[in-house]
C-alpha cells in the first residue's frame, strides 16, 4: 500500500475534476482520493446515468448520483442545479451509505434549482432510442435527454416544486398529460397512471427535504470563507453535449465549463482543472470510436481491466490510446494535470500504441473533427511503443515504475501539454503513485 498526502495538488477555491474521453476513466476513484484534502465535493451535471466506483479497503461501493467526497468524514457533498435527479435513485443511494454506516443528513445538500427526472422520462428516453431514424444512442435508459429537454422546453420539474404540494401536483398533472400522449399516440407505450405517479411523488418531499438548499449560495459562502471545493464531473468532454461526439453523447456539459453553470459558481473562482485519464480508451454505447479494437487486444483490455459498464453492465468497447482527441479534450477544458488510471492493464502487452493523428481524404486533421463521417472513418497516425510486460503490483513510486512505463507516460505528457501528477495502479484508494518532477 502506497502511503499517500494530496495536499500538494488541490489549490485553493474550486478545483475542477473532469473525464477527458468518453467516461469511466476513474473518476470516482480520484475524485474520492482528493476529497480527503477539501471542504466540500460538488458533483455539476449528468444523473443516475454516471456509475462512479471507489474501492475502500477490497470493498467496492458505487455511486450515481451522490458525490464521491461522500466516504471521507466531514466533507460535505452537494448535488448542483445543472443535475437531473430520479428521487428514487436518490433515495436508494442514501440507503447504501446508511447500511454502510455512513452519514447523509447535514452533509448531503441537493440544489433547489435541480431537475427531477420522472418515470415518463425513462419510458420517453427508451422510446426516443429505439425509433430514432439512424443508429441508436444506446443511452442509459436513465431518463437523461427526456429531463434535459423538458428542462429547455421550460416545463420541467424542480426540486423545489416538491416542497409546495399544490403546485406540483398541478405541474405533474400537465406534464403527464402532455407525456403520456406522446407515449401513446407516437410510440404506442401504456400511458402512466397520473395518481401513482403523483402519489409517489409527494411523499418524496418529507424524504428530500432536508437535503434541499440553495447550493450556490453555500458554495459562494464557502468559498468566500476560504473552504476548498472539488468540482466532480461526470461522464467525460468527448461525451459531451456541445463539444463531443455528437449527435452519440450526453445531454448535459460535463467539460469544465459545466462547473460553474452547474453549480452557481462564478468562473472566477475556478483555479485548477484536473483531468482523469484512462491509460488506453474505452466508450459505452454507440458512437465514433477511431482507436477501437476488434481484436485479441481489445479481449485483453476488457478482460484486465473489467471494462462492462457500471450503471448498466454493458460491455465497454476498447482501443489504444487516442492522444489526438486527448489533445483536443485537456485545450478545451483547460487542464493542465492529469491523473493517469488504469495503467496496470496495460501490463501484458508486448507493445502498445497511440494515436497521434488523423488523415481524412489523403489530408492531415488540425484539429479533432465536428463530423460523424469523418470520425467514423479516419485514417489513424499511430506511434508504437514498447510494454513493460511485468506486473505492478509492487510499484510504490513513480520512480519504481519500468522504464517503458514512464517513456508511455512522458510522451502523454508531452504530446497533449499537461502534467501527469497522479498514476493509478488498481482500483484501491491506495493503489496511486504522484509523479514527481
Ligand atoms: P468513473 O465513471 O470515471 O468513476 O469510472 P468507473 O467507476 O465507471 O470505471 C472505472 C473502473 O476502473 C472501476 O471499476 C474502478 O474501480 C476501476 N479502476 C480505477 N482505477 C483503476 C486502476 O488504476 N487500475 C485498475 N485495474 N482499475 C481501476
Ligand atoms: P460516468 O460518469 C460512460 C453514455 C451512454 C450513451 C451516451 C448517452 O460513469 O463516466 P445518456 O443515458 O447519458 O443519455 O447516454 O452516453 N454515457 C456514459 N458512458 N460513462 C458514463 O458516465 C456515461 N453516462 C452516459 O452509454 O452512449
Ligand atoms: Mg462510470
Amino acid at each position: 500500500m502506497v502511503a499517500f498526502a494530496v495536499a500538494w495538488c488541490l489549490a485553493m477555491s474550486v478545483t475542477v475534476i473532469v473525464g477527458a474521453q468518453w467516461g469511466d476513466e476513474g473518476k470516482g476513484k480520484i475524485v474520492d482520493l482528493m476529497g480527503q484534502e477539501v471542504d466540500i465535493v460538488a458533483r455539476y451535471q449528468g444523473g443516475a446515468n454516471a456509475g462512479h466506483t471507489i474501492v475502500i479497503e477490497g470493498r467496492q461501493h458505487v455511486l450515481h448520483l451522490i458525490p464521491s467526497g461522500i466516504f471521507t468524514p466531514g466533507v460535505r457533498c452537494v448535488i448542483g442545479n445543472g443535475a437531473v435527479i430520479d428521487p428514487a435513485a436518490l433515495m436508494d443511494e442514501i440507503r447504501m451509505l446508511d447500511d454502510c454506516g455512513i452519514e447523509t443528513r447535514g452533509r448531503l445538500f441537493v440544489s433547489h434549482r435541480a431537475h427531477l427526472i420522472m418515470p415518463y422520462h425513462k419510458l420517453l428516453d427508451k422510446a426516443y432510442d429505439e425509433h430514432r431514424t439512424g443508429p441508436a444512442i444506446g443511452t442509459t435508459g436513465r431518463g437523461i435527454a427526456p429531463a434535459y429537454i423538458d428542462k429547455s422546453n421550460r416545463m420541467g420539474i424542480r426540486i423545489v416544486d416538491l416542497l409546495d404540494r399544490s403546485m406540483l401536483e398541478q405541474k405533474l398533472r400537465a406534464n403527464i398529460d402532455q407525456h403520456n400522449a406522446v407515449l401513446r399516440k407516437i410510440y404506442g407505450v401504456d400511458s402512466l397512471n397520473i395518481n401513482e405517479i403523483i402519489d409517489q411523488y409527494l411523499s418524496f418531499d418529507h424524504k428530500i427535504d432536508p437535503y434541499i438548499t440553495d447550493t450556490s449560495a453555500l458554495l459562494i459562502d464557502a468559498i468566500a470563507d476560504g473552504k476548498r471545493v472539488l468540482a466532480e464531473g461526470a461522464q467525460g468532454a468527448l461525451l459531451d453535449l456541445d463539444h463531443g461526439t455528437y449527435p452519440f453523447v450526453t445531454s448535459s456539459n460535463p467539460v469544465s465549463g459545466g462547473a460553474c453553470t452547474g453549480l452557481g459558481i462564478p468562473p472566477t473562482t475556478v483555479d485548477c482543472v484536473w483531468g482523469v485519464v484512462k491509460a488506453y480508451n474505452t466508450r459505452v454505447g454507440n458512437g465514433p470510436f477511431p482507436t477501437e479494437l476488434h481484436d485479441e487486444v481489445s479481449e485483453l483490455l476488457g478482460r484486465e481491466g473489467a471494462e462492462f459498464g457500471t450503471t448498466t453492465g454493458r460491455p465497454r468497447r476498447c482501443g489504444w490510446l487516442d492522444l489526438w482527441a486527448l489533445r483536443y479534450s485537456v485545450r478545451l477544458n483547460g487542464i493542465s494535470k492529469i491523473a493517469l488510471t488504469k495503467l496496470d492493464v496495460l501490463n501484458k502487452l508486448p507493445e502498445l500504441k497511440v494515436c497521434v493523428g488523423y488523415r481524412y481524404g489523403g489530408k492531415d486533421l488540425k484539429t479533432f473533427p465536428a463530423e460523424t463521417s469523418m470520425l467514423e472513418a479516419p485514417e489513424l497516425l499511430y506511434e508504437t511503443m514498447s510494454g513493460w510486460n511485468c506486473s505492478l503490483d509492487d510499484v510504490t513510486s513513480f520512480a519504481a515504475l519500468p522504464d517503458a512505463a514512464r517513456a508511455y507516460i512522458r510522451r502523454i505528457e508531452e504530446f497533449v501539454g499537461a502534467r501527469i501528477e497522479l498514476v493509478s495502479l488498481g482500483p484501491d484508494r491506495h493503489r496511486t503513485v504522484r509523479v514527481d518532477a
